[in-house]
């Protein structure tokens, strides 16, 4: 793939069109379009779209991006999807230069989707249709999956039987050599033989919608034969970078924002039964980070369900703190202990709902858990207490978040905060927990106002490009304190010096990479002011000029007199009258401004 080929899809498509088919009611302010963001909820717009630049970000959630990861992660996919469907909308045709290495893999893959999926036919066949799929019917009454589900899910039943998947395939063509090795049939004491047999099968359907591999779930009840059984690992099937249930639950997990995490199949499929459809399972193997990143593409707020017993709190302990590493809000779902979802959802239903509604945050959870389970009094159990917890504590991407905690932990340990704060720090240190801290928002909080004027007033100019030439007369680049408002203000009005015509492309070109986002930032800042006529653009583009620079020389002022003082101190004469009056003309200036 060549780099035109993405520069020419990008040029040809406009990021306001693209943005339109999945977000609507846009409303244009200036140079910008303001909707409702899709990625978190919110009453008022704050997503906003720069055509021109060809950019998004969302000012409530911090999203951002172009039109290929607004594609990807409206779309749930990776890049090189989104660049075939951005492709396809752009009319341009991808030059693919497969290596013939690349070439065959991609082509067994599909072969082996294509397999899967009549695999899946067959199965649900016998399930809904035919004589031998009788006792499969039967567990799945016992097991409540209603019909609904089992159409959503393409839930089949292989029969007892050793060879009639076997025998099927064949017919369609396929070699006993590709079957065995893509995990439908098995050899063994001489024989060849289906896989799957006497099972409920699960086909296990990716985030592309395409059949990967299959699940079976045994219905005896007497056997020594494994509850589950999987596909094998295949060109087209991943174990650890699956997740059950993704494909019938990213829009809902889109939806709400959040997404729940458990242990078995039957319980994202018979949770499918309520309200809560935001839900993906791990086949049975401990959590993995490409799992993780996977969910991630949909949400950054992820509740873990995991049986309530030992094994489940040290599973949970471990996938908070891998959650935690990238960037997840963590909650935890409390069911009641010696139950699984499916059960819960099976005797009640509403309950299940309240009960994923309950979900606490994680240390608020580990806490409770290990308050109810240990004795604080006692010094060995405070040391369980703070192993557990300091741990999670310290792999919190808040760093705010991890004072409160911090604070609290002191409180109920009756320890000094400073020495739990080293402490964290220390494992911090010891075990690479190098959380990428998000200091966004405490940075916005921490801006004087003063920056958040010139930012403002950058914005207006930037906006309102009509104006450039006129503000730029009056506007001294002294007006700005932030050394980058400064410098991205010089750098316009040197360009605009230089060249007659303005072209914000060419423009931000020339910036370096950390001006070139604060220069998008204020190209899709919302002014919160609607202009009438132009004329009040340029009033308010005065307006600011005029308070930032009464604050610049108020700053000067107050630093002259400063030297004032230190002159009159080293009875330096000369320069005391020199201060005094340029005293006198920066006072003249404000008095006039
Ligand atoms: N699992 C597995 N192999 C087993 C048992 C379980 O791969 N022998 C996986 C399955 O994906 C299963 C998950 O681990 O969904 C959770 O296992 P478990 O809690 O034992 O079963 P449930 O999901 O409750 O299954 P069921 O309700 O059908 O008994
Ligand atoms: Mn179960």
């Amino acid at each position: 793939m060549s780099r035109n080929q993405i520069e020419e899809i990008k040029d040809r498509l406009d990021i306001l069109e693209v943005a339109r088919s999945y977000i609507t009611n846009f409303k244009r302010s200036g140079t910008n379009y303001f909707a409702l963001c899709p990625f978190h909820q919110e009453k008022t717009p704050s997503f906003s779209i720069n055509p021109e630049l060809g950019i998004y970000k969302c000012f409530g959630c911090g999203e951002s991006g172009d039109v290929f990861t607004l594609i990807e992660k409206m779309e749930g996919v990776e890049f090189s999807d989104a660049l075939e469907i951005a492709a396809k909308r752009a009319g341009v045709k991808l030059e693919r230069n497969y290596s013939e290495k690349d070439k065959h893999i991609h082509e067994e893959r599909q072969e082996i989707l294509k397999i899967n999926a009549l695999a899946a036919e067959y199965y649900n066949y016998i399930l809904c249709k035919h004589g031998q799929g009788k006792k499969g019917r039967k567990y799945a009454r016992e097991r409540k999956i209603t019909k609904k589900l089992i159409d959503e899910f393409k839930i089949g039943y292989a029969p007892r039987a050793y060879t009639n998947l076997l025998k099927f395939l064949k017919t369609k063509g396929y070699t006993q050599q590709n079957l065995i090795k893509w995990g439908l049939v098995v050899s063994g004491s001489g024989r060849v033989y289906d896989k799957f047999r006497s099972r409920l099968i699960f086909p296990l359907i990716n985030h592309r919608g395409d059949i990967a591999g299959f699940s079976g779930r045994t219905i005896l009840k007497n056997t020594k034969a494994p509850k589950y059984l999987h596909s094998p690992q295949t060109l087209a099937f991943d174990k650890g970078k699956f997740l059950f249930g993704l494909e019938q639950s990213k829009s809902a997990i889109r939806k709400s924002n959040f997404v729940v995490f458990c242990e078995g199949q039957l319980d994202v499929i018979s949770s499918h039964k309520t309200d809560v459809k935001n839900i993906v399972a791990s086949l049975g193997t401990s959590l993995t980070d490409d799992q993780l990143t996977l969910a991630k593409r949909y949400t950054k707020n992820i509740y873990f369900c995991f049986d309530n017993d030992s094994a489940g709190e040290s599973a949970l302990i471990r996938a908070a703190n891998m959650a935690h590493k990238l960037d997840f809000n963590v909650k935890a779902v409390n069911i009641p202990e010696g139950k699984d979802a499916d059960e819960l959802i099976n005797t009640n239903k509403a309950e299940w709902i309240r009960t994923v509604k309950k979900a606490e945050p994680i240390v608020d959870h580990m806490m409770r858990r290990l308050y109810r389970r240990l004795d604080l009094s006692k010094l060995e159990d405070k040391e369980e207490f703070s192993k557990i917890i300091l741990p999670l504590i310290a792999t919190i991407p808040q760093k705010i978040e991890q004072a409160h905690y911090l604070h609290r932990v002191s409180l109920i340990l009756n320890v000094d905060d400073n020495i739990l704060a080293e402490e964290l720090e220390s494992i911090q240190r010891s075990s690479d927990i190098v959380p990428k801290v998000n200091t966004e928002k405490i940075k916005a909080v921490l801006k004087s106002p003063v920056s958040v004027k010139e930012e403002y007033l950058l914005a207006l100019i930037l906006q309102h490009l009509q104006f450039l030439e006129a503000s730029l007369k009056n506007i001294n680049q002294t007006c700005f304190s932030s050394p980058l408002a400064r410098e991205v203000f010089s750098k316009l009005k040197r360009y605009c010096a230089e060249k007659k015509r303005f072209s914000l492309k060419n423009f931000t070109s020339g910036l370096e990479e950390h001006e070139v986002s604060f220069v998008q930032n204020l190209l899709l800042k919302n002014l919160d002011k609607y202009f009438e006529v132009e004329s009040e653009i340029l009033a308010e583009i005065e307006g600011i000029t005029k308070i930032l620079t009464k604050s610049f020389l108020q700053n000067e002022i107050k630093k002259m007199k400063a030297q004032i003082e230190q002159a009159e101190i080293t009875e330096d004469k000369a320069e005391v009258r020199n201060l005094i009056k340029r005293l006198l003309e920066v006072t003249e200036k404000i008095g006039s401004s």
